[in-house]
């Protein structure tokens, strides 16, 4: 059914005219929800998951998962990779498929040297562990960057190292003003840590998949060698930002002395990220992935599939990009208008947009998109469970990934509409 034929307001009419069996009143449960679960603009240090209950008599629905990129399975031909993949000791270093993986990663970053290692959040803890070595010792992130908020202050509880943040503007880049004054420069004064690390994040989570501008990198670089400091990216989606800027990863990483690329998200591994940088870099990387418990032994039936990820799933990336800007779009025509949405800010495969109507909260939005109400089979002709994320400030997150194909995507656009229209008969009825 195309997007024209099943608007919102064609929905909205429907329900008007009684079509759905239940199109009841905002109950109390509901109006409670819609109340508490507005959330602040700096809620993400809170965000609730939304639950989705099997209610309204459906028990199976067709699933569109759009909670991550993480959630993405490996498929028949990575799975038998990952079978035949000639294995050895990897803390030996000994593991064929894991070197080759460092090698293909390490060539295709443009860095000396790249080390496979377990997770996201372990590669950026070794990163800050090596680029930051002395007590006292202190680094610079972003506000709203997934190691500050999403990593447990593992950079403080593990390593002991001190975070300053510099504020994370709506593209994911910071004002390069206000990152030169959180620059120390107290040295040897005992009252003051030592700045040794800026960290930035491409794509930006929080920000919604943001691509950081070349321009902006460039500035950061030019500012960490006046200073003496190095820049690491956590690059966990940098092939997104590749494939969005259409560059290749080494013309992004020309501007940071270190990058951790995750394999696990839109490329479609089950396990693992890169760490790549210098060789003296990555000899100590070793040692302190070792010291976090993530030396992996026969890791080549990991790496057999990243392996897969780097040379094969790359190309990919583009239907996410565009399957997102797809949905993003049919919010945007939802008539009436219910939905907020900046189209120039979705760039990759991470959608936040806002509900224009303050008593629908995210997680409100969110349940009943994941739910499968009464009359639903009658209308779309199937159940349909979409699962995405309340966000912080009002918004909720949608991702998109190589488990959503675009029918996929336009399942998800008509449950949108049921569900905007279902809201607006309550809100008029
Ligand atoms: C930007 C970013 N960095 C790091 C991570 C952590 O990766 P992992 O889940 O593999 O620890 C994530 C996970 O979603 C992420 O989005």
């Amino acid at each position: 059914m195309s997007l024209k034929t099943f608007s919102c307001r064609v929905l909205f009419k429907c329900l008007h005219h009684g079509v759905f069996a239940s199109s009841k009143p905002l109950s109390a449960r509901d109006a409670a929800a819609a109340v508490l679960g507005r959330s602040s603009t700096r809620g993400y240090y809170n965000t609730r998951k939304a639950k989705y209950p099997q209610q309204g008599g459906v028990a199976h629905g067709r699933v569109v998962d759009l909670r991550s990129d993480t959630v993405t399975k490996p498929g028949p031909a990575m799975r038998q990779a990952m079978a035949e993949a000639k294995v050895g000791d990897d803390v030996m270093r000994e593991d064929p498929t894991v070197n080759e993986l460092q090698t293909i990663a390490a060539d295709m970053f443009q860095m000396e040297d790249a080390l496979f290692v377990p997770s996201g959040t372990m590669s950026n803890l070794i990163a800050v562990m090596v680029h930051c070595r002395e007590r006292g010792d202190e680094m610079i992130v972003g506000d709203l960057s997934h190691l500050h908020i999403y990593e447990q202050g593992g950079s403080a509880q593990l390593a002991g190292v001190h975070a300053t943040t510099v504020n994370n503007l709506p593209d994911g880049s910071f004002d390069i003003e206000q990152l030169e004054s959180k620059i120390r420069h107290g040295y040897p004064d005992p009252h003051y840590p030592r700045s040794r690390l800026i960290c930035v994040e491409n794509t930006h989570n929080i920000q919604g998949g943001r691509v950081l501008p070349l321009t902006f990198l460039q500035e950061v670089r030019a500012l960490a060698d006046r200073y003496g400091l190095s820049v690491h990216m956590d690059g966990a989606r940098v092939m997104n930002a590749a494939v969005a800027q259409g560059v290749p990863p080494s013309t992004i990483l020309q501007h940071t002395h270190t990058v951790s690329v995750c394999l696990s998200k839109g490329l479609g591994s089950p396990v693992g990220t890169i760490l790549a940088g210098p060789q003296d870099f990555i000899s100590q990387a070793v040692r302190c992935r070792k010291a976090l418990g993530g030396g992996m032994r026969q890791a080549g039936i990991l790496a057999a599939a990243g392996k897969l990820s780097l040379l094969e799933m790359v190309g990919r990336l583009e239907e996410d990009h565009h399957n997102a800007k797809t949905f993003a779009q049919a919010l945007l025509d939802c008539d009436p208008p219910l939905f907020a949405v900046d189209m120039a800010a979705v760039e990759t495969n991470i959608l936040r947009f806002r509900l224009q109507e303050p008593s629908l909260s995210p997680s409100e939005f969110c349940a009943r998109m994941g739910e499968v109400g009464e009359g639903e089979e009658a209308v779309l002709g199937q159940g349909i469970q979409v699962l995405m994320y309340p966000h912080f400030g009002n918004s909720v997150r949608a991702v998109w990934h190589l488990g959503i194909s675009p029918e996929d995507t336009q399942l998800a656009i008509q449950k949108m509409q049921l569900v905007a229209s279902q809201y607006l008969k309550e809100m008029a009825g």
